[in-house]
């Protein structure tokens, strides 16, 4: 998997799973654009990136909102007038309760971010690979997004929404050499995904020994998946939810 001469926007990269995969990308020669809105870390990170020897490039972006994401896009294409892969990556949880206790400010703020955030950025970038007439889109769903998430109603919808995106664009775009695959990961070592059950030890242990591989994943095992579908060593594939999940949802 080498990814020399290729450009590749990551959101959500400055921590976690979108970290995780810039530094991936990164040891394989891509070019990378690392978005988020976390402004410090992902500047920390790309001058790592950059003092190993990675061509990459920090922009700051909030992906819930629209000229952000376009000031994104045309830095992209001023820089290298052309985008190969877009990792639609950045989301938030929401506050944990059932249905009825879910406040309208949270599910807004969760779907602009994980549902609107990841159609602005998807919308975006296909009109630029279908005129290039290549590219691939991965998009981090979730495990909630394939099946139920109890206490994460807005989420799950929200992530339902981004693999219904993906199967819908993959359709679309499939004649234009364009691919659009998503993960749904299970719980993973990140400070959404771990960090979230860090104050309760016993829940903690309870969802991990209910994963058959009877452990969390690892961001990089998610980043290396991502790579993978970006690839062309998957390039039959289009259009697929790819669980990354340890065998949660077999
Ligand atoms: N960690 C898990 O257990 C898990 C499981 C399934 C899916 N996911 C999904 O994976 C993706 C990454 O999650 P993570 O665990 O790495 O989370 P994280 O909280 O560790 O990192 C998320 C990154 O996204 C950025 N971000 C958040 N909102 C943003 C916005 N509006 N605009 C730009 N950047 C924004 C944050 O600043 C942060 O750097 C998310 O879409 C999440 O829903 C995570």
């Amino acid at each position: 998997m080498n990814f020399k001469n290729q450009v590749v926007i990551i959101t959500g990269a400055s921590a976690g799973i979108g970290k995780a995969t810039a530094e991936e990308f990164a040891t394989r020669g891509a070019s990378l654009i690392l978005a988020d809105r976390n402004e410090a870390a992902g500047k920390t990170l790309t001058g790592k990136l950059v003092e190993q020897g990675a061509d990459a490039h920090f922009h700051p972006v909030d992906v819930s909102n629209l000229a952000s994401v376009k000031t994104l896009f045309d830095f992209c294409m001023k820089k290298y007038n052309r985008l190969d892969h877009l990792i639609n990556n950045a989301g938030i949880a929401n506050e944990l309760g059932f249905f009825e206790a879910i406040t309208d400010e949270d599910w807004h703020k969760v779907i602009a971010v994980n549902q609107t955030g990841v159609f602005y950025g998807m919308r975006a970038a296909l009109k630029i690979m279908r005129e290039q007439g290549s590219g691939s889109i991965v998009n981090t769903a979730s495990a909630a997004g394939i099946g139920a998430a109890p206490r994460m109603g807005a989420y799950a919808a929200s992530k339902h929404a981004v693999v219904g995106m993906t199967k819908t664009a993959a359709h679309e775009y499939g004649k234009f050499n364009v691919r659009i695959n998503a993960v749904c990961p299970s719980i993973i070592d990140t400070e959404m995904g771990t960090g979230g059950l860090a104050g309760d030890p016993k829940l903690f242990k309870m969802m991990e020994m209910a994963v058959p591989m009877k452990r969390f994943g690892k961001a990089s095992e998610v980043a290396k998946t991502i790579c993978w579908l970006c690839s062309d060593e998957a390039s039959y594939l289009n259009g697929v939810a790819l669980s990354v999940d340890g065998g949660l949802k077999a």
